[in-house]
């Protein structure tokens, strides 16, 4: 949520991400945010990928421009259209699969879990939530760790961590927390995360919003100034 990676994350969802192509020793880029197909789907297995894309258009939901190739399989770095064409993933899914695709000790692992005992809820111990969890903090040298399955979860629990400390810890009155979220910040869709959001296209009509979010420029550490002066401030991004 600093400013450069909120900037960067912003570019990335608005689809300035540029998609290198691989051709033998020739290169070039997809950047195709508005979709003309026509600009970089190779006209001769042109037919193969709008199918496939105008299934996703006939029957999902409209909430995002994807660039128009069609991925089928990956293996670290490189990933593979249904076409045949080959690419190197530089967005690695947001930084999800920074790790590589399909890597061999991840789907080891994986597939040894999910035939093992395909899925735990809270409502019982497992053996291996604490193992993970010794390790983890023991890693990242933290007290504790509250695993999370997306992005959003994650900074959706940061909230509440911070306004339940706001008001247990620090005594400010009931209902009055205030979040202080730098300008530009992304992270995420949920209404938290548009309510937080200085993107109109990202919190144009979602309103009502949460209430008691404050934004302010992040451009140096004036940020700051004054955050500690102000008694219902509990956060900061
Ligand atoms: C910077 C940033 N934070 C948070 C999120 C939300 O993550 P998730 O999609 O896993 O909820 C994203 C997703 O694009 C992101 O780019």
């Amino acid at each position: 949520m600093f400013p450069r990676l909120c900037k960067l994350a912003r570019k990335i969802s608005n689809h300035h991400i540029k998609f290198y192509k691989t051709c033998g020793l020739q290169s070039r880029f997809f950047t195709s945010p508005s979709h003309n197909s026509s600009t970089s789907v190779n006209s001769k297995t042109k037919s193969k990928s709008d199918y496939v894309m105008s299934l996703e258009k006939k029957y999902g939901a409209h909430n995002y421009k994807s660039i128009p190739v069609v991925l089928e399989r990956g293996q670290g770095v490189f990933v593979w259209d249904i076409e045949g064409n080959k690419y190197f993933d530089f967005l690695s899914a947001y930084s999800a699969v920074n790790q590589g695709h399909c890597h061999p000790r991840i789907i080891e692992a994986f597939t040894k879990q999910a035939s093992q005992l395909t899925l735990c809820s809270r409502a019982f111990y497992n053996d291996a939530l604490g193992e993970y969890s010794q390790f983890i903090t023991n890693y990242f040298g933290y007290p504790r760790v509250l695993p999370m399955n997306t992005g959003v979860e994650a900074c959706e629990s940061s909230v509440k961590i911070a306004r339940r400390w706001g008001y247990e810890v620090k005594k400010i009155p009931n209902n009055e927390a205030i979040i202080l979220f730098a300008e530009g910040n992304f992270w995420g869709r949920s209404i938290a995360a548009v309510s937080a959001s200085t993107d109109p296209d990202s919190y144009t009509n979602y309103g009502p919003y949460t209430p008691n979010f404050e934004k302010k420029a992040c451009k140096n550490s004036s940020f700051y100034d004054g955050a500690n002066s102000r008694r219902s401030r509990c956060y900061y991004t």
